[in-house]
């Protein structure tokens, strides 16, 4: 098994979308690689590739909301996953409200977390964008959240 394969089966991770806003704009990308960094304040982290969209959104309004995908919802985190909003708006059929800053929050997700950004750190290709949680909400108690696959949406994809 190669070392991806290995690193994703034993440091397990959740499925999150992570949205943002610019100006009057929405736009939200699946994430794996998310992580409370600290305690005291609550700082939550994720890698985004610089490339994505969502990073110019989130280097816009300095927010970024975590939306925790249910067990379910493979197929959600698909959607906001293989495709860039560069080029379709991934929001036309999914339902959202608005977190407290104004960043969109899937009303399927289990849970959110609306952060300000604080600061970010190079790491390889990606980027690691840290955030003070300034709003957050449970919306369906008792719900597992996903956890990160591998084979789930890379199955036929060596690393
Ligand atoms: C399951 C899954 C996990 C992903 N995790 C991350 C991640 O942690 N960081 C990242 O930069 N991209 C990640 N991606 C890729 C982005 O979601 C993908 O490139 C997306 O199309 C970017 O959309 P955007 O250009 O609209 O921002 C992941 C994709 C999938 C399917």
């Amino acid at each position: 098994m190669g070392l991806q394969k290995v690193i994703s089966a034993y440091i397990p991770q959740g499925v999150f979308v992570v949205t943002s806003k610019m100006n009057d704009k929405i736009n939200g990308m699946t994430a794996a690689w998310v992580s409370q960094v600290s305690f005291r304040p609550r700082l939550l982290a994720v890698a985004i590739a610089p490339q994505r969209y969502t990073y110019e959104f989130i280097k816009n309004s300095g927010l970024f909301c975590i939306n925790t995908l249910g067990k379910n919802q493979i197929d959600l985190a698909k959607h906001f996953g293989f495709k860039s909003g560069r080029n379709t708006n991934k929001f036309e059929n999914v339902a959202y409200i608005y977190s407290l800053n104004g960043c969109p929050v899937l009303k399927d997700a289990i849970a959110y977390f609306e952060c300000q950004v604080v600061g970010e750190c190079q790491a390889g290709d990606h980027i690691i964008v840290i955030g003070e949680v300034t709003d957050h909400k449970i919306l369906k108690e008792g719900v597992e959240p996903l956890i990160f696959r591998w084979e789930d949406f890379f199955g036929g994809v060596e690393d």
